[in-house]
């Protein structure tokens, strides 16, 4: 899989989208299904798609279609989601517990194997059946354990020393709840998530709208 190299960044951010419908055709029994009705389900056009695919490899055939089963393992495998993903939460305030407690991720293979703050009243208190540890505990818990990814849900102002904790103890992946650039060494990947993003987004597109009207 070479051309994976070479793959814009575009297209890898639709990937997903891809994957959630696929899984979805497979659970409701769908073995095959052209890129128009793919296209019609998922909102890209076909065109699109066949292009997104054709990155990839030479998926689909002339007048078949997809195969859907086919296509959702390769993209699996793309996504790198045919191995399992360690995982650990820092900050159990809204965010940490809201995705602590969010048991889907488990489904794609990213396993919870611990949760980490430094308020004494939070550790001990047990979410989903894991204990969350003190902080100071972390660098400790880290020399034993193989943690792939951190989640990162503390306050703005200790972020970047939490992500250094974490990074200086052999994490490569952090996915960044906080509203802060991070810095890290090149081979540490930083995926941040921020919803503030996407209401401004919804906000824009909502006074577009009205101004039309
Ligand atoms: P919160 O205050 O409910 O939780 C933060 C938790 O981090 C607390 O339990 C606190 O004890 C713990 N903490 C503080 N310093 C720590 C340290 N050095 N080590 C370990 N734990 C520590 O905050 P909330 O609402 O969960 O937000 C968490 C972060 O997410 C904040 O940076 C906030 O700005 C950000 N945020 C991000 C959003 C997004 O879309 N990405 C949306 C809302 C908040």
């Amino acid at each position: 899989m070479d051309k994976k190299k070479n793959i814009s960044m575009a297209v890898i951010k639709r990937l997903p989208k891809y994957h959630r419908y696929l899984s979805e055709l497979l659970r409701n029994d769908v073995d095959r299904i052209s890129s128009k009705e793919l296209s019609e389900k998922i909102g890209f056009t076909a065109s699109q798609i066949r292009q997104d695919l054709n990155c990839f490899g030479d998926f689909g055939q002339q007048g078949y279609g997809y195969n859907v089963r086919e296509l959702y393992n390769q993209i699996s495998t793309i996504l790198g989601l045919t191995r399992e993903y360690s995982t650990i939460i820092i900050g159990a305030g809204n965010i940490g517990q809201a995705i602590a407690n969010y048991n889907k991720f488990e489904k794609l293979g990213f396993t919870l194997k611990g949760i980490f703050d430094a308020n004494p009243k939070l550790v001990g208190m047990k979410i989903r059946d894991i204990e969350i540890k003190d902080i100071d505990d972390l660098e400790e818990f880290l020399k034993g354990s193989h943690i792939d990814i951190g989640v990162l849900c503390v306050p703005k102002v200790n972020a970047q020393k939490t992500c250094n904790l974490l990074v200086n103890n052999g994490v490569k992946g952090i996915w960044n709840f906080a509203p802060v650039d991070l810095s890290v060494p090149e081979d540490v990947i930083i995926e941040n998530v921020h919803l503030s993003d996407s209401l401004l987004t919804l906000a824009y597109l909502l006074n577009e709208v009205e101004e039309e009207e």
